[in-house]
């Protein structure tokens, strides 16, 4: 086929399936601001009727993902007990990140239960924005003082209301990128830290505000600390833009890539890696809770290079 001609049809495909899945968002959008009048009279019930709307939601764009798009997600570590609250931390690559968490929310029946940390900004996105505030995300600058009582609306349902919850962030507070790298190992280099191997330094003042807050919720058993790893070709850490999310038709064709016996050039490599940690076995004070952090981040490092070593040799057969 011309390949225009190619290009144009692949966009109206996508479009076919975003169309589709933007209304529904605005539809749900405009649900959870009618809810909104009832939550101070039925707290619980109006958690529970939101929860189920994002859920919907997200398993829709999971869908398009995964099963139109055939984006193939491979886990492993430690088994996430259904239903179960936790504090979630991850290292930030790009935006399909969100993907691997949510297909693990999925198996462990959270997927409407999950409120991830996003940035205040969000807010002014049309559609999107309404929504995750509706839905009781926490919206934060990451100026602490100006955070404070956002995080205590959002900790107070977990820690008073004891809503289930996977409450979700990005510790490094911003995607990776080399630039940022360079600056990481600087900073480390001045304050004496270890830089942590493809990844930045985590923020641990987040982390830190989170466990202390959630302690206090018997139901929040766990922190769950994921890797999340990708390869394109032979690039490691190299993921697809949200656009090529939703509009590449096969973004894993991995049973060529077995046929064939090494790495399509064109296909993607997906993975997220799970630690489950009690949170009675974290530390008390919060310069441990700090240290405990960037000891996840160091091993995380570790796990992350030993996957790109194996991943490079089987693409090179
Ligand atoms: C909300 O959902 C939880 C868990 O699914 C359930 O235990 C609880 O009774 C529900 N609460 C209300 C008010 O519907």
């Amino acid at each position: 086929m011309v390949k225009p001609l190619q290009t144009a049809l692949i966009h109206l495909r996508s479009l076919g399936l975003v169309v589709p899945w933007l209304t529904w968002l605005l539809a749900a959008d405009i649900l959870l601001s009618l809810l909104l009048p009832f939550k101070p009279l039925f707290p619980d019930t109006v958690y529970n009727l939101s929860s189920h709307i994002a859920s919907s939601v997200w398993r829709w764009i999971q869908n398009i993902f995964e099963v139109r798009n055939g984006a193939v997600i491979t886990m492993s570590g430690d088994a996430l007990p259904a239903g179960e609250s936790a504090i979630v931390v991850a290292n930030h690559v790009g935006w399909s990140d969100f993907y691997m968490i949510q297909a693990l929310a999925k198996r462990a029946g959270m997927l409407g239960r999950c409120r991830w940390f996003a940035k205040i900004q969000l807010r002014m996105v049309p559609f999107l924005g309404w929504g995750l505030w509706a839905m009781g995300f926490p919206l934060v600058s990451r100026n602490w003082v100006k955070d404070k009582t956002e995080l205590e609306r959002v900790f107070k349902g977990i820690t008073e209301r004891r809503w289930p919850t996977w409450l979700i962030s990005f510790s490094e507070a911003t995607r990776f990128t080399p630039e940022k790298y360079v600056e990481s190992q600087r900073w480390c280099d001045a304050q004496g830290r270890p830089q942590p191997q493809h990844l930045l330094y985590p923020r641990t003042k987040g982390f830190v505000t989170t466990v202390q807050h959630l302690r206090a919720a018997p139901h929040v058993k766990a922190v769950y600390d994921l890797a999340i790893a990708y390869q394109h070709g032979t690039a490691f850490q190299s993921a697809p833009t949200m656009w090529e999310t939703l509009s590449v038709p096969r973004l894993s064709p991995g049973q060529e890539r077995k046929k064939k016996g090494k790495a399509s050039e064109t296909g993607y490599r997906f993975h997220v890696h799970a630690r489950r940690f009690p949170v009675e076995e974290l530390p008390n004070d919060d310069e441990g809770l700090a240290k405990w952090l960037e000891d996840r981040w160091v091993e995380k490092g570790e796990y992350l290079e030993e996957l790109r070593v194996k991943w490079a040799k089987e693409a090179s057969g």
